[in-house]
């Protein structure tokens, strides 16, 4: 089924067919990246601007790497000495990225909707690299290629996601895509931060920690987003840690093939025990790993809507 979409704006619109596409082009685009040579020229003489208003080291330099990896140039937008801090809009800004000739934007920013905004702005392909607590799309799409590599088909499979996800757009993300994927999705945390309305979306919602993690194929862990919580969702961090900090008790209840995952970034000794992050079973550094291929599958489908990658002999 051919890639259609000139924008990635969230999973939820995606169909099934859509992210398989997306995994599929990203194993292509793994295979160079193992190779000498890491580069294609499938995006040569185009320009990709990152405009990240909002902190980010894996995204951004992921999207960055993958651009270079296309061949494209990047202008990576530095938001503390650009005009914004003059009270320059995001409408303005984007516009005059449109008017210098850009030929896409990868945009994070810390409010839900804005990457739908720009798209209906623009008449060139947007990204979103992060919406508030709204999506995370390409960190999902790099989930579940990353679930995929060590399970196979996801139909099923036993994932837990574990932590703040009330306001995680990477729960959201991969709330959409494991349930199109059909997996067996249960969310776990403190009432106050999973709260049971996340049902409506077809996952399961548990408090109990040793109940939900028994035999889980897949745990996946979540910060506590401070930056998103206007008040307090809990009485103390050590205390969130007693109750649902993964440690190597927890981890021993989980199917003993289980992989540990996080989007980063990681606070150690909080949501996961510092040995367990750097343990066998973690794939975090994995999952950055193929975030940089799945980035270059969705700038190139989203840049040319191809259906297939139009690779190099190796
Ligand atoms: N996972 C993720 O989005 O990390 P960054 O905020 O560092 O980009």
């Amino acid at each position: 089924m051919p890639w259609n979409r000139r924008n990635l704006i969230a999973i939820e619109e995606l169909s099934r067919a859509e992210i398989d596409q997306v995994h599929t082009t990203a194993a292509a685009f793994k295979k160079i990246l193992q190779r000498s040579v890491k580069k294609v020229p499938a995006l040569r003489g185009k320009t990709i601007v990152n405009l990240f208003l909002e902190p980010s080291t894996r995204t951004r330099m992921a999207f960055e790497m993958a651009a270079k990896r296309l061949s494209a140039d990047v202008i990576s937008f530095d938001s503390a000495s650009s005009s914004t801090t003059k009270g320059e809009t995001l409408r303005d800004t984007a516009q005059n990225i449109q008017a210098l000739k850009a030929d896409m934007i990868v945009l994070r920013h810390s409010a839900a909707g804005s990457p739908l905004y720009l798209s209906r702005l623009l008449n060139i392909p947007v990204i979103n690299a992060g919406d508030g607590a709204h999506e995370h799309p390409t960190q999902a799409l790099l989930d579940t290629f990353t679930m995929t590599e060590h399970l196979g088909s996801l139909k099923g499979r036993k994932v837990v996601i574990l932590g703040d996800i009330l306001f995680s757009r990477v729960a959201r993300s991969n709330i959409w895509a494991l349930t199109k994927l059909e997996a067996d999705v249960t969310l776990v945390g403190p009432s106050t931060l999973v709260p049971h309305w996340f049902t409506d979306l077809g996952v399961k919602v548990s408090h109990d920690l040793k109940s939900a993690l028994a035999d889980a194929e897949v745990v996946m862990l979540l910060r506590i987003q401070h930056e998103r919580q206007a008040s307090s969702h809990f009485p103390s961090l050590g205390e969130y840690t007693s109750m649902f900090g993964l440690n190597k008790t927890r981890a021993s209840w989980l199917n003993p093939k289980a992989i540990i995952m996080h989007p980063g970034p990681i606070n150690r000794g909080v949501e996961i025990d510092s040995d367990l992050a750097d343990s066998d079973r973690s794939v975090i550094l994995e999952q950055v790993s193929n975030g940089i291929a799945v980035r270059m599958a969705a700038l190139y489908l989203c840049a040319g809507a191809h259906p297939e990658p139009v690779l190099p002999p190796a």
